[in-house]
């Protein structure tokens, strides 16, 4: 009857509903009407005068027009709100598609536009919560009323059920551990009964952003960072992975960038542990893995030792990434067995075993490779001037450059090319092995598969 239409979900304990039509359609629609505690009046022949009288509700699943036509005069006149399925314009109401998942339901409705788009969304988010879901609402419900009745504080409330979302119950419910998780709950209940005026304690996750494509951020990420309260990123993290986080997330940049006051070490966890004390889920967003030259092992000790909870969730470095994206396989079979990943910071400045590294490894991936004309001279002196290599700058986003040179030539053509960073240095026969493809912007890979191999 009209365009927009204002979703409800009725209580039909006891409630009378009459079911209209000898059809599959109304067999299917009377029993969801029973299981969910109406009281059913399913009427199998044509559409009689009075039919509709007492009706709280009522479908007609009848399939045959002029039944329909009488039927909806009747509703019209009775009062009782009327489905005529498949034929939106005569109805009062529409049905859903569905997502049960126990006392969970998930409702999808595309006001009557595309009951097709209504079941392919269903079938996604059918993927996305899995039948754990069912006993995890039940779980919840529970800690809910017992909470209420031991009048917990709300905003305390609110936190324990967040922790209780984001916490390992689902899968362990998953895996066929309810007990596991009951526990899990237990513990965030009792955390949350013996609060006190302080609040629950937060936590701090530290979180890999990728290397700089949104897509390549883990779903566990994705997922810490739809709920934080504040996030403090590095530098790296692009405006892409911003949208990922909540819409009353707190954005704080504390990424070390050339000409600026940068935060230092000790202001970040200052700040990390003040808002983990307040109570609030905090994320510590860095460039690719936290733990490959992010100094995240040292937050973590920090966090620790001020008894701070704190987990971590691995990112995709730009150690494989990058010269993923540049379609270089790291090791290839009879060309590299064996990857080094080096910083490059500050390797100029003295001996630091770089010559004896690269030696002893098939692929050496150099980090931060800022004095890339010092590095690569010293690799060209260590391995030959001709060794393959390649520099990956802003590896899987839109402005990603791949340059590729014998090693005693790659600063020349890097700088001729203006390179812009970040970006990760590459050398070993692998960085041909493919051909010069730029297999992230073209997604090229897979119909390289005969390219020529030009092994050491
Ligand atoms: C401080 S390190 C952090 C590495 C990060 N934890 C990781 O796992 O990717 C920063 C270096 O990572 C590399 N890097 C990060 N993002 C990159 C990108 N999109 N393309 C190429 N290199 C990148 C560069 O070598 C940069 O200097």
């Amino acid at each position: 009857m009209s365009a927009a239409y204002y979703p409800v979900v009725l209580d039909l304990g006891a409630r009378c509903c009459v079911v209209l039509g000898d059809t599959a359609l109304a067999e299917e629609k009377s029993a969801g009407l029973r299981a969910a505690g109406a009281s059913v009046v399913h009427l199998r022949r044509p559409f009689q005068p009075g039919d509709l009288t007492g009706a709280y509700l009522a479908i007609d699943a009848s399939d045959d027009p002029g039944a329909q036509r009488a039927a909806r005069a009747e509703a019209d006149r009775e009062r009782v709100l009327l489905n005529v399925a498949d034929v939106t314009h005569q109805c009062d109401w529409i049905a859903p598609a569905l997502v049960r998942r126990g006392p969970l339901q998930v409702a999808i409705s595309t006001s009557g536009e595309s009951p097709f788009l209504a079941r392919a969304l269903r079938e996604r988010i059918e993927m996305m919560l899995g039948e754990e879901w069912g006993p995890f609402t039940a779980m919840m419900g529970g800690m809910r009323r017992r909470l209420r009745r031991a009048g917990v504080r709300g905003d305390v409330q609110q936190r324990a059920y967040r922790r209780l979302v984001r916490s390992r119950a689902t899968s362990l419910i998953r895996d066929g551990n309810e007990a596991a998780a009951s526990a899990v709950a237990l513990t965030i209940e009792q955390s949350a009964r013996t609060a006190g005026s302080q609040g629950l304690m937060g936590e701090v996750i530290l979180a890999g952003a990728g290397p700089g494509d949104p897509d390549l951020l883990t779903m566990g990420a994705r997922a810490v960072l739809a709920d934080a309260d504040v996030v403090y990123h590095d530098a790296l993290v692009g405006p892409g992975v911003f949208r990922l986080c909540g819409p009353r997330t707190r954005l704080v940049d504390v990424g070390k960038r050339s000409g600026r006051r940068s935060a230092t070490q000790h202001d970040i966890n200052a700040a990390m542990i003040a808002a983990a004390r307040s109570g609030e889920l905090v994320v510590r967003l860095k460039g690719g893995d936290p733990f490959l030259f992010g100094r995240g092992g040292e937050e973590v000790a920090a966090l620790r030792e001020a008894g701070i909870p704190v987990r971590v969730i691995p990112g995709v470095s730009a150690a494989l990434a990058a010269p993923a994206a540049a379609g270089i396989p790291v090791t290839h079979r009879g060309v590299s067995a064996s990857v080094a990943i080096v910083t490059g910071h500050r390797v100029g400045g003295g001996p630091s075993g770089l010559e004896a590294m690269a030696r002893s490894v098939d692929t050496l991936v150099v980090l931060m490779p800022a004095e890339l004309e010092i590095i690569t001279g010293r690799l060209a002196a260590a391995l030959g001037a001709d060794r393959p290599a390649a520099v990956v700058s802003q590896a899987t986003t839109t402005n990603q450059q791949v340059v590729r040179a014998p090693i005693g030539e790659i600063a020349a053509a890097a700088r001729a090319a203006r390179v812009e960073p970040p970006s990760t240095l590459v050398v070993g026969d692998v960085v041909n092995v493919l051909g010069e493809v730029d297999a992230f912007a073209t997604g090229e890979v897979a119909l390289l598969a005969g390219a020529a191999v030009s092994p050491r």
